[in-house]
């Protein structure tokens, strides 16, 4: 099968890479390394490095024709979404769209990597894709904007498509030095003896979901031609203190949070249910959050490329 991946040398992405080349896919990955890394980039893939609103990236498809698209290239920063909403939409709905019309052409699959933590509000938990979604920030608006393309190109051209709406997702090769992705940079501070602040009590919850099982819906995604909206979560909430403690265990035992205040607009709770994606995909979430976090601080604890052995 041939897959091309958007933001290939981005976290989420460039796992995803791994496990298709790993089941012998040809896999074309690009991405323009706004925040990615080209060393996570494995060898195995057909890397290019290009910003998907370059008129290049539709061209790629055009000429590649693969049976499948994995869209995870983004901005992917709500707060700058809320200051640079237009930058914001120019990537996440202008730039995907600009995927999208080739796609259709290609007959590809598409596999969209949308958010469940910016659709929904305050809404019952674990809550469903039927919940309504009102998003507030730019981010989440233009992750619906596309979700409401794909359905549109699936009437006007068949297109098949998924979108995956992911919970919170951690693990190996997370950007620490965003805003978001909490267990990246506390793990990140907890390394380098620096402070790390909770924003409020700490009581705040939210669905942590491992890397390893969202490749595992993505390839599941892929094989598929289920079409539709799926969350991607474990259904549990676990507060931002228990992350905190979980982390210090293995990183630096003893290590206390400062909590500063909280932050206006983020939700008090989260979690996505997922009994959809079960059903439809037959996937589960397979990785305990203890385990997890566990092998992400551990990944953390990794000698930097190029340390000479001891
Ligand atoms: N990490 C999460 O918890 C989470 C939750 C919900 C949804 N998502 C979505 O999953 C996807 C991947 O997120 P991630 O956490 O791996 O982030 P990431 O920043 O590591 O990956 C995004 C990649 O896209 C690339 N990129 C950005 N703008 C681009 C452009 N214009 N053209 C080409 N490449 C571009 C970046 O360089 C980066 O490598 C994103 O679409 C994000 O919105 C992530």
């Amino acid at each position: 099968m041939k897959v091309l991946v958007t933001g290939g040398a981005g976290f989420i992405a460039s796992h995803l890479v791994d496990a298709l080349v790993a089941r012998g896919d040809d896999v074309v990955a690009i991405d323009s390394l706004a925040t990615g890394d080209r060393g996570n980039v494995n060898p195995g893939a057909r890397f290019t490095q290009l910003d998907i609103r370059d008129v290049a990236a539709a061209k790629l498809i055009r000429a590649e024709r693969p049976d499948a698209i994995s869209h995870h290239a983004a901005q992917m920063s709500v707060s700058r979404s809320v200051r640079e909403p237009l930058f914001d939409a120019d990537v996440n709905i202008i730039g995907s769209l600009k995927l999208l019309q080739p796609a259709a052409e290609a007959g590809s699959r598409f596999v969209f990597a949308s958010t469940g933590g910016a659709l929904y509000g305050e809404a019952p938990m674990p809550t469903p894709e039927t919940a309504p979604t009102w998003p507030v920030s730019p981010y989440g608006i233009s992750k619906l904007a596309f979700e409401h393309y794909l359905f549109g190109f699936r009437a006007q051209h068949g297109l098949s498509y998924a979108a995956l709406r992911y919970a919170n997702v951690y693990g190996p090769r997370q950007n620490p030095h965003g805003e978001a992705g909490v267990v990246a940079i506390f793990a990140r501070r907890l390394l380098a003896g620096e402070e790390c602040v909770i924003n409020g009590d700490g009581t705040d919850s939210r669905d942590y979901v491992h890397v390893a099982d969202v490749v595992d819906a993505n390839l599941k995604a892929i094989d598929s031609e289920a079409c539709g909206h799926f969350n991607v979560g474990t259904g549990r909430q676990t507060s931002t203190n228990t992350i905190f403690e979980l982390l210090a265990q293995t990183l630096a035992p003893g290590a206390a949070a400062r909590h500063g205040p909280p932050r206006p607009g983020d939700l008090k709770a989260s979690a996505l249910d997922s009994s959809l994606m079960r059903k439809t995909f037959d996937w589960e979430p397979r990785m305990a959050l203890e385990a997890g976090l566990k092998e992400t601080a551990e990944w953390f604890l990794r000698p930097a490329p190029g340390t000479p052995a001891p």
